[in-house]
């Protein structure tokens, strides 16, 4: 079976976006898996508040797992917790290219600045000091990626050529390309 493509990193680091755009330049469907927790249990940051964030774990894994069953390979976004749950990095380095698109801790301060939807994890108004706790926590989790894109000083555009090229020199071929 192919191995699918999950695009991993901290929040605000462009994962949708990119997988979004990665995938229609694949061929190959496209997976959120905060999309598809919020479809079933509603918005994050309520799940937060009125469940905790063990119960948004578990239904992220759940969102995980579904998407790694699918026959056909498929780009997964992962939301930025997804690797601190070790039966999804085990899963994950089975059936997927993990690919990290590594955002500085002050790039990811500046992109949550402008963002819509809230982060619960990094409070109502996020402060460099409370990123950096949290990447510095989880930085070697992501960075035992299949391949790091250091994306800070790339448009969205070079990113998504960024994974191309290295799926295209590594001999991936997925869905229709
Ligand atoms: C989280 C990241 C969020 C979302 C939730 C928890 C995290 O996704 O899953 O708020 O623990 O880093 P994004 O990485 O898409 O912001």
């Amino acid at each position: 079976m192919k191995r699918h493509v999950a695009l991993v990193g901290f929040m605000g680091s462009g994962k949708s976006t990119v997988g979004r755009k990665l995938a229609r330049r694949l061929g190959c469907a496209f997976v959120d898996t905060d999309a598809l927790v919020v479809r079933d249990h509603g918005d994050v940051p309520t799940i937060f508040a009125r469940e905790g964030e063990a119960a948004f774990r578990r239904y992220e894994q759940a969102a995980i797992r579904g998407a790694l069953e699918s026959t056909e390979p498929v780009v997964i976004a992962l939301g930025g917790g997804a690797l601190t749950v070790a039966a999804n990095r085990q899963l994950l380095a089975a059936r997927a290219y993990r690919i990290f698109i590594r955002v500085s801790p002050e790039q990811v301060l500046a992109r949550l600045r402008k963002a819509k939807e809230s982060r619960p994890l990094l409070g109502q108004t996020p402060t460099l000091a409370r990123i950096r706790a949290l990447y510095d926590r989880r930085i070697s989790q992501y960075e035992s990626a299949d391949y790091v894109v250091p994306a800070d000083r790339l448009s969205g555009r070079q990113v998504l050529d960024d994974i191309v090229d290295w799926l295209d020199r590594a001999g991936i071929r997925l869905c229709a390309s």
